[in-house]
């Protein structure tokens, strides 16, 4: 698979390693990377700056509609824009992260945020594309599909570690994500049939990588 084009989907709950792996594996393939949730998370960031209630699906259709948000694809360094003001720091702050499953779950948001993936991912030769639906929906003819996921446990774990705030507070916020994230009516968190299912539970990202590597070059 390693001299043509090449799409890899990882998709998986919150928390489950998909940044650090999707970004490392990206780097060890020469690929791209895009993270779909940084769209979802610019989206909501322009919505809350707006003032709009992230409960109206309309009124934040509309912000939606009229915003431009570019999403960098170097995996060495991420960089989010909404009309040409850099968010990447904002959107991982706890308005955002608390309001972004209300904005994804608005299925016209989805629809528009889809085609941009799509265009980014057919603008590039090999790229890793991480998110909930990136197997599923995006790229359902993406080379390789990953579903990503560890247990509730670690996944708090490692959240709680990364972002310095407290186990309890992050392991009842995942589960309130991954509850919206997976019932919601459209493009819900969900397996591809044909995905690899990877419990990273036990496993370091380097061995993760390793062994996506594998399956890559097999
Ligand atoms: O991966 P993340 O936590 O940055 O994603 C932020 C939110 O965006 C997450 O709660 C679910 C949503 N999301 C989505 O609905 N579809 C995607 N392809 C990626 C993220």
């Amino acid at each position: 698979m390693s001299l043509r084009r090449c799409v890899v989907a990882v998709d998986g709950p919150s928390g489950s390693g998909k940044s650090t792996v999707s970004r490392r594996l990206a780097q060890a393939l020469g690929a791209s990377y895009l993270d779909t949730g940084a769209m979802y998370r610019a989206a909501t960031w322009a919505v809350l700056h707006a003032g709009v209630d992230v409960n109206d699906p309309e009124g934040v259709v509309k912000v939606v509609v009229d915003t431009e948000i570019v999403v960098g694809t170097d995996p060495a360094r991420q960089t989010v824009s909404v009309n040409d003001h850099d968010v990447t720091r904002e959107i991982r702050g706890h308005e955002v992260t608390g309001a972004v499953s209300a904005v994804s779950a608005v299925p016209a948001v989805r629809k528009l945020l889809v085609e941009r993936q799509r265009e980014v991912i057919a603008g590039a030769e090999r790229i890793v594309v991480e998110g909930r639906d990136i197997g599923t929906v995006v790229a359902p003819d993406a080379d390789l599909k990953v579903y990503l996921t560890a247990s509730a446990a670690e996944r708090a774990r490692r959240r709680s570690a990364e972002i310095a705030a407290d186990h309890a507070a992050t392991q009842a916020d995942l589960a309130r994500r991954d509850l919206l994230d997976s019932t919601r009516a459209t493009d819900p968190l969900r397996q591809a049939p044909d995905a690899i299912v990877l419990d990273s539970t036990e496993m370091d990202i380097d061995q993760v990588v390793a062994h996506l590597r594998e399956k890559v070059d097999a």
